[in-house]
């Protein structure tokens, strides 16, 4: 009997269910070429329903949610809905609530797709960022003292666990060592200044890697790395970072990779579930028209895969999405691909039951 995935779908705001749309036509090609079975729960949270019922995510729903192989995820952000309250119902509440404390952006530069940077090519961008995603300054410590008055204080706490900090650590040394590329993984801090934080983070990340002797065990503050990106992206392989410094440095990565309309990632437990997307917003300026590029969603999906261990599947939807990116379209830019959205989806979809495996 073929194998059967439980997958939870939320298209969420704006293009994201457009694009995710896509993403299941892509993963359906894959599964019938490879032979499992996947089937698609839809779950209709994000903005609109949030405007008409008040109800962001229902405890029910997390619980739901976590009975799934894996959720697939398209864009959270309502320009009606004041910005924080989907964010952090919708998106930061699954990371914390099943604990999917590793986030992982692949930055990989496709081939056909325009990098901004001068002379630079798929060979020089092709690096993996492991970003922690329960911890640091998202865990929503601290407050206020005298609030709306002259005086006021606001506090906001970065939290790092021995705990946290060690499995996030321990789960890119072994993604380095797997992933089998430069062997090499760079810590990305500030311990020059967060000499409290990052002295645990750097501590335990050379404790771990004392483990690792075939991995090479490198560290850059975060500052220079955003320099490093720029000048010499070939320089990394794997990075690993708390969770503050991890979701602004994947935004550049996003962008030396070509832009959000390639971007993916995964929320990963790696001892349960996990949730995929693509991780530009919900283009609302977009929505509808059938012109947003909704490759990063099919890599989602691709990545998805992967983690359920169809690695086959996984790595034949990259392959696809390597050749449409760099025989057919025109740009990544929404509009000017030269394909509309389903179209994309059809290019990729078709080549994912023939390109060589
Ligand atoms: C991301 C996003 C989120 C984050 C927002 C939407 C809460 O920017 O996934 O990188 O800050 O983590
Ligand atoms: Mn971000």
């Amino acid at each position: 009997m073929s194998k059967t995935y439980n997958i939870g779908v939320i298209g969420g705001d704006g293009t994201g269910p457009e694009v995710i749309a896509e993403g299941i036509k892509v993963l359906e090609s894959a599964a019938s070429r490879f032979g499992f079975k996947l089937e698609f729960t839809r779950y209709d949270f994000g903005g609109e329903r949030y405007l008409k019922t008040s109800e962001v995510l229902p405890e029910s729903a997390v619980t739901d949610l976590s009975r799934h192989h894996a959720i697939f995820l398209g864009a959270i952000g309502h320009p009606k809905v004041k910005p924080g309250i989907l964010e952090k119902g919708i998106l930061l509440k699954l990371r914390f609530d099943l604990d999917l404390y590793i986030n992982l952006r692949p930055v990989k530069l496709f081939p056909g797709v325009e990098c901004p940077l001068k002379d630079k090519g798929p060979r020089d961008v092709d690096f993996v960022v492991v970003r922690e995603n329960t911890e640091g300054l998202y865990t929503g410590t601290g407050g206020f003292f005298k609030k709306g008055t002259k005086d006021e204080v606001a506090v906001q706490e970065s939290i790092n666990t021995r705990k946290g900090v060690e499995r996030c650590v321990r789960y890119a040394f072994e993604y380095c060592k797997k992933r089998n590329k430069d062997r090499k993984i760079t810590l990305c801090g500030k311990t020059n200044v967060l000499t409290y934080a990052f002295d645990l983070w750097e501590r335990t990340f050379y404790e771990v890697g004392s483990e690792y002797p075939e991995i090479k065990a490198d560290y850059a503050h975060v500052d220079a790395i955003t320099m490093w990106f720029v000048k010499n992206p070939e320089w990394f392989d794997v990075i690993v970072t708390d969770n503050m410094f991890g979701d602004i440095i994947t935004d550049l990565g996003a962008m030396i990779q070509g832009g959000m309309g390639v971007a993916a990632g995964g929320n990963i437990n790696p001892e349960g579930t996990a949730m995929f997307e693509p991780i530009g917003g919900s283009a609302p300026k977009y929505a509808g028209q059938n012109v947003i590029n909704p490759l990063a969603a099919i890599c989602a999906g691709a990545m998805l895969l992967d983690h359920l261990g169809e690695t086959q599947a996984a790595s034949t939807i990259e392959n696809s999405v390597m050749e449409v990116t760099g025989k057919h379209l025109k740009s990544m830019a929404a509009g000017y691909m030269g394909y509309t959205t389903t179209g994309v989806g059809d290019l990729v979809a078709n080549l994912v039951s023939k390109i060589q495996a």
